[in-house]
């Protein structure tokens, strides 16, 4: 999936004139590829290290696991390229740099100058975060923030929203004739509803529980201290783009799968170091990237536009609700989605490839 919108961006962006591409596939070995202008692609085995070896950069939108067996034995066969991808299993290297341009070039430059080779598109809920809020980390007006998210099925994958889908369309099938009859009452539908969630009729072979008209308040593994994997991602994910190994920016909060498909949400309290007008924080955010947008803080545009149904398939980042909170002025909240596959996935990648073909 991240592989085929980064496709699509690329194309849409002319990013291949640049480029002698190979596309390999784990499944679909000697398959046809994708088709660009007249050319046709065949697929090349993803497996094939001495193919691999062969090329300048790999670009990899697989799985953590094929992270791990590919890159380890590309290094053992003496590989010199520079190795891109987006899943998590080398983001925390010490020689690995996690990508996120707009946010942390410096450092991007900087690393390839040392020749790292080695760059990973971070999490995708804080890069979608970085992007959102820029303007104020680049203005180091960020003491603490507090994050609860809200987070697409796409974050866990394709087989995840058709999933999800299925169990939408299940619930609709168990309960077409009560909506349909004018006798039926809500909180006989809803007493039904609860029965069928737990009865073992809805699809959930990857979710593992229904997920439709509920939610899941654990994303990824649980480690020792309480927090999910995803919430621990979120503070040592971000400082390292940021380049602090100290003074670091304490980020925590609850991260929550919901049943919406390819957009992440987050509400957001940030604990400003000083107290700044709003307009103030909407200008430096707003100036920050050209990505970000501002929804104004009212019913009307905030229902309309601030909402993952909105946003979805969309470049654009909306951060919006944004106001001072009563218990303090120095406490800013705020409401922002993004779409997970672009800037929580494809873009930063995108634009990495960009930088190292223009680099070397
Ligand atoms: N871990 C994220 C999620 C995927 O589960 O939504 C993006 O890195």
């Amino acid at each position: 999936m991240v592989g085929s919108v980064l496709l699509k961006r690329m194309i849409e962006d002319g990013d291949f004139k640049n480029i002698n591409p190979n596309f390999f596939s784990t499944s679909q070995i000697l398959h046809t590829g994708p088709q660009l202008g007249k050319k046709k692609f065949i697929l090349h085995d993803a497996f094939d290290i001495d193919a691999l070896t062969a090329m300048d950069i790999i670009v990899s939108c697989h799985s953590s696991n094929y992270t791990n067996i590919v890159y380890k034995k590309l290094i053992k066969n003496k590989w010199k390229g520079y190795w891109l991808d987006a899943s998590s299993t080398l983001r925390m290297n010490n020689d690995a740099v996690i990508v996120l341009d707009p946010i942390n070039s410096n450092l991007i430059y900087k690393y390839l100058d040392m020749g790292i080779k080695t760059f990973i598109g971070g999490n995708c809920i804080v890069s979608i975060m970085l992007m959102t809020l820029g303007g104020l980390f680049k203005a180091k007006i960020i003491d603490w923030i507090n994050s609860i998210t809200y987070q697409a099925a796409s974050g866990a994958g394709s087989q995840y929203m058709r999933e999800l889908i299925n169990q939408m369309y299940n619930i609709s099938n168990i309960f077409y004739n009560d909506f349909n009859s004018v006798d039926s009452k809500i909180l006989d539908i809803d007493k039904k509803l609860n029965r069928v969630m737990y009865s073992g009729i809805l699809q959930t072979k990857k979710i593992n529980l229904p997920i439709a008209v509920s939610l899941l308040p654990w994303i990824d593994q649980q480690i020792n201290n309480g927090q999910s994997r995803e919430e621990w991602k979120s503070n040592i994910e971000t400082n390292k783009i940021l380049g602090y190994l100290q003074n670091t920016i304490t980020i925590d909060g609850i991260c929550v799968r919901i049943g919406t498909m390819r957009c992440h949400s987050q509400a957001l309290i940030i604990k400003l170091r000083k107290n700044i007008p709003i307009n103030d924080i909407e200008t430096i955010i707003n100036e920050h990237n050209d990505w970000v947008n501002i929804v104004p803080n009212n019913k009307k545009a905030s229902i309309e536009y601030l909402t993952p149904a909105s946003v979805s398939g969309n470049i654009k980042i909306l951060i919006g609700r944004m106001r001072n909170l009563i218990i303090g002025d120095e406490y800013l909240t705020a409401f922002s989605v993004g779409d997970q596959l672009i800037w929580g996935a494809a873009e930063p990648i995108k634009r990495m490839l960009n930088i190292i073909i223009n680099y070397i």
